[in-house]
């Protein structure tokens, strides 16, 4: 049991039943499960809804236009520079990069010459905003259109989808605290030889793990052509491509067609497998057994990050409630309970499993090993 390193809650079991009591430091259920008390949410940053509400507007306006890659704490970054990468006039730039100033969200270094840094607060509020933006901004096809989807899901699932690029931007914001550490630090400690990563974005985990094991190879497989290109481009930058495999494909062809698992020590799946539930239910079942099968050969272990559904404890009620109730109702999809994942990794031969609760409100680490 961790809960110095950002693990808000954790339990191995056997059993798959969790405690879900809250309100003491830690309790040891009957069945030997152990649950720690969370303490306060969104990695103890508490803003008023006043603040996020401004930096909200103001920092994905920056989005938008492309700037806030350019601007971090460290590096000073000029208006000029950002009008000639960002195609747009320097005055605007200097107006919006004084409204961050006045927010305190950058700081001016120099306003003669137009040079500016973000403040010391920046990534903080970018992660406490990431909320926010995924809640509204990430999901505004589904509120926009609300009464359509209530009057025919079908129809209007068929017509209205998120943008994905929102959605990854805005999950990085929330996970930059709150699961991308903890998911790290799990695979970090089973010091992967070969990571294969199912869903894997534009693969920034999985460098991450390249960099830290030189002698580790890896597997980034994923459904969309620019995210391909994105894992592509990121491992190019870093100089890993040799060790990086990029497999634009479903993972549901996995259950048909598991060659990619082969040699893998570390399999990985971050808030991709609920997309197969419920249409898909046998194919998700396959890709977990062949997991599974796998891993055996290598002793290796799956880690699967996740939602869980309508969690009822005081920290993660709310949002937990509006991340089951926009997959569920507006995607159609089903989340699985800590139980319901337990039972799934057990059916499909796994034999030990192990949940950690996350910062993030409703996210679960799931660590499966068949022995
Ligand atoms: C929510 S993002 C998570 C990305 C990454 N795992 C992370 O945690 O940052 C989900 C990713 O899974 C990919 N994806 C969704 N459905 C997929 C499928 N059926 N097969 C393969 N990739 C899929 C998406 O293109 C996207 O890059």
């Amino acid at each position: 049991m961790d809960v110095d390193s950002g693990i808000i809650s954790k339990m191995t079991t056997n059993v798959g039943r969790v405690s879900e009591k809250q309100d003491v430091d830690a309790a040891i259920g009957s069945d030997g499960l152990t649950a720690v008390n969370p303490g306060p949410t969104e990695s103890g940053h508490i803003h008023p809804a006043a603040d996020i509400g401004g930096a909200a507007v103001l920092l994905n306006v920056g989005e938008r236009i492309g700037l806030l890659p350019h601007l971090s704490e460290g590096a000073v970054v000029s208006a000029k520079f950002l009008a000639q990468t960002l195609d747009l006039p320097e005055s605007s730039l200097v107006e919006y990069l004084q409204a961050l100033t006045c927010a305190g969200l950058a700081e001016c270094v120099s306003e003669t010459r137009g040079l500016y840094r973000a403040s010391s607060c920046f990534e903080e509020m970018l992660h406490s905003i990431g909320y926010v933006s995924w809640t509204l901004n990430a999901n505004r096809p589904f509120v926009e259109h609300a009464r359509e989807f209530f009057v025919s899901r079908s129809e209007a699932r068929a017509r209205y989808h998120r943008d994905g690029h929102q959605i990854a931007i805005t999950s990085q914001w929330m996970g930059a605290e709150d699961f991308y550490p903890e998911a790290r630090r799990a695979i970090f400690a089973a010091q992967p030889k070969r990571f294969v990563d199912l869903g894997a974005g534009s693969a920034r985990l999985l460098i991450e793990v390249l960099l830290e094991f030189p002698k580790s190879t890896g597997v980034a497989l994923d459904i969309s052509a620019k995210a391909c290109q994105a894992a592509h481009d990121a491992a190019q930058r870093v100089g890993v491509t040799d060790r990086l495999e990029v497999v634009e494909r479903s993972i549901e062809s996995v259950a048909s067609d598991p060659g990619i698992l082969e040699g893998a020590d570390v399999i990985h799946g971050g808030f991709v497998f609920h997309d197969m539930l419920p249409h898909d239910e046998p194919t998700f079942d396959r890709v977990l057994h062949n997991s599974a099968e796998a891993l055996a050969k290598t002793h290796g272990r799956m880690m699967v990050t996740d939602a869980a559904p309508f969690v009822q404890n005081p920290r993660e009620r709310t949002f937990s409630a509006a991340v089951s109730f926009l997959h569920h109702f507006f995607m159609g999809r089903r989340l699985l309970s800590e139980e319901e994942w337990s039972g799934k990794f057990r059916s499909n031969g796994f034999t030990a499993i192990e949940c950690t609760r996350l910062a993030f409100p409703t996210g679960r680490l799931f660590t499966a090993i068949k022995s």
